[in-house]
């Protein structure tokens, strides 16, 4: 068992003993194989460096209260990572190879998954790069897919549940209409880079998109989907421009299992006064609740124009906290895993 403090993880890079790896070139991919070598050796014209020719995914292995093994969703983030190897035009691996990277990760690390009973995982990342070297705009066709890892407790490093702020982003975009925001590509996170060090600069945990057309719908948090609660109904923004987030799909199975109505539809701004809790959700905030919501005209600005207070306030909401219950329950062997969620290893 690795000497950490699994109450004092957070989300930040541990180095593990291996990360696993294969190479596509000519048409296939290579066996997996196990390294203790994380730096890559590649070369300087590689199109991930120039075009962005890259994708990841992430997900997360539990250790239960039963001791088994449990990978949540694995064959989603396979089928997501081939979307965006497609929109790249780049291969990406099969459900079966990256599933069994996937495998080869966790039990090669298997000292650095949390035990059951510290609210901590294992995040698992993979990676898609194009690498073969070239100087004109293509798409890739020498491609390297790893797998690492990293033991994490919350991402924001604050208790588990504990609402925080956000801010909207009215001047800056995640995505573009018609681009890539509904893919899960590095290029996405770049150009969140700069309105997140505003906002974190500012205080707040979390920065909200709008839609990129027209500015007058919620898209998206930069590093997870929007969740409100109104009444009995899941309310969760439908928008070509947001990831298709697998927790919030997940949790909409759950709510429906909990007989409330899920409405999947655009979501204006001035809603968000009408909503009794709102969340970000997502592989690594799992749900976080959002206690308020300032609108500002221009992020850079200290004039905020308007305060959305949510009305569950400094407590994660009731029904918020059902929905984490039940799917953390799923992941940590507590509950019945009805949907057949979970891979055991
Ligand atoms: N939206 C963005 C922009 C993300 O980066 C993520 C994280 O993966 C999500 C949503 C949540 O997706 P998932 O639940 O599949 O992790
Ligand atoms: C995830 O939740 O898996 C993410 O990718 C979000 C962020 C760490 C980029």
């Amino acid at each position: 068992m690795a000497n950490l403090d699994w109450d004092d993880l957070s989300f930040k890079y541990r180095q593990t003993n291996v990360m696993i790896v294969s190479r596509y070139k000519d048409g296939e991919w290579s066996a997996p194989v196990a390294t203790s070598d994380f730096d890559f050796h590649l070369s300087a014209y590689a199109g991930t460096f120039h075009y962005a020719n890259s994708a990841f995914e992430g997900l997360k292995a539990f250790r239960g209260v039963d001791n088994k093994v449990r990978l949540f969703r694995p064959d989603e983030n396979a089928k997501r990572l081939q979307r965006s190897g497609h929109r790249l035009g780049m291969a990406a691996p099969s459900e079966e190879l990256f599933t069994q990277m996937c495998c080869m990760c966790v039990k090669e690390n298997i000292e650095y998954l949390p035990p059951y009973g510290h609210n901590a995982s294992m995040y698992l990342r993979p990676l898609l790069i194009g690498t073969n070297p070239q100087l004109g705009i293509a798409s890739s066709n020498e491609v390297l897919f790893c797998v690492m890892c990293s033991p994490v407790g919350t991402y924001s490093g604050a208790k588990s549940l504990s609402p925080g702020t956000a801010v909207i982003a009215r001047d800056y975009d995640r995505a573009a209409p018609h681009g890539t925001g509904a893919y899960k590509l590095s290029a996405n996170y770049a150009t969140s880079l700069y309105p997140y060090n505003l906002a974190h600069g500012q205080g707040y945990r979390e920065l909200l998109f709008l839609d990129p057309a027209t500015h007058t719908k919620v898209d998206e948090f930069g590093s997870s989907n929007f969740l409100a609660i109104k009444g009995n109904s899941y309310v969760t923004p439908l928008s070509d421009s947001v990831l298709p987030s697998i927790t919030n799909k997940s949790l909409q199975t759950v709510a429906e299992d909990f007989g409330m109505k899920v409405e999947k539809r655009a979501v204006p701004v001035e809603e968000i006064a009408e909503f009794d809790e709102i969340n970000a959700c997502g592989t690594a905030v799992v749900i976080t609740p959002i206690c308020s919501v300032d609108d500002k005209a221009a992020l850079e600005s200290n004039v905020v124009t308007k305060t959305y207070k949510i009305p569950s306030g400094d407590e994660c909401g009731v029904v918020s906290r059902k929905l984490y219950n039940r799917i953390r329950g799923i992941q940590d062997g507590l509950e019945e895993d009805i949907h057949n969620w979970c891979l055991v290893l």
